[in-house]
């Protein structure tokens, strides 16, 4: 067969631990970033995203491994916003070596994740168990993903998360656990709620531009 590929697919690599896209930077300067999708995405879902709050930054997005009726995820979950954090733990650890990886075959620093929605908590699970892993989070719609999260070092890490006032999925109360977890871990929190759902807005890419654009450069 002779078929000619067409370019998402050309993009899409599949050579290291989970099926992914690379994009490199331009900015020698930036802190790459690692875009988690939500469920249902794959790894061009944030693509466009990365690219509007981060110009010229690396961009690493895997797809999630996890199935559910077909709908690709980071993790498992028994039902809506219950999760088996058994496979949390699994899948962040499994997260962790990927990305491990991918900064050795590309030559990258130690991303900041972005996350939305499954992808938030997936990032959130991460930092709370591989801290070295993350340089830091932007975490959309993000809710406890570990009841119980071992003890983490997160100073010096700095974390966005983005709630929505009437999101159905993420109860105020369940975000609030979220904060007081990663400010115990010693995170640099900036927690805002905005006027919106569970779906991401115009403010939310603003935040998190004006955010990545403050945080966390890398050593010149
Ligand atoms: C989702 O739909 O992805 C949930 O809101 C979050 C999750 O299951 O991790």
């Amino acid at each position: 067969m002779n078929e000619v590929p067409n370019e998402e697919a050309a993009m899409t690599d599949t050579a290291l631990s989970f099926v992914h896209r690379f994009e490199p930077g331009t900015d020698a300067g930036a802190r790459p970033l690692l875009l988690l999708h939500g469920t249902g995405g794959d790894e061009s879902d944030l693509i466009q995203l990365g690219r509007m709050i981060a110009p010229g930054t690396a961009l690493l997005s895997p797809r999630g491994k996890v199935l559910e009726g077909g709908a690709p995820r980071f993790f498992r979950r028994l039902r809506e916003g219950v999760f088996d954090e058994e496979d949390v733990r699994f899948r962040a650890a499994e997260l962790a070596d990927f990305v491990g990886e991918a900064r050795a075959a590309y030559g990258i620093a130690a991303p900041i994740a972005v996350g939305f929605s499954n992808g938030a908590n997936i990032a959130a699970a991460t930092l709370l168990t591989h801290p070295e892993v993350l340089a830091g989070a932007v975490l959309l719609r993000a809710m406890v993903p570990l009841a119980d999260p071992p003890a983490a070092d997160l100073r010096g890490k700095g974390v966005l998360l983005l709630s929505g006032a009437v999101d159905p999925i993420v109860p105020e109360e369940n975000a609030a656990r979220l904060v007081a977890q990663l400010t115990a871990a010693g995170a640099r929190l900036d927690h805002r709620t905005l006027p919106v759902g569970h779906g991401l807005s115009q403010a939310d890419l603003n935040l998190a531009r004006q955010w990545l654009a403050a945080s966390q450069p890398l050593a010149a």
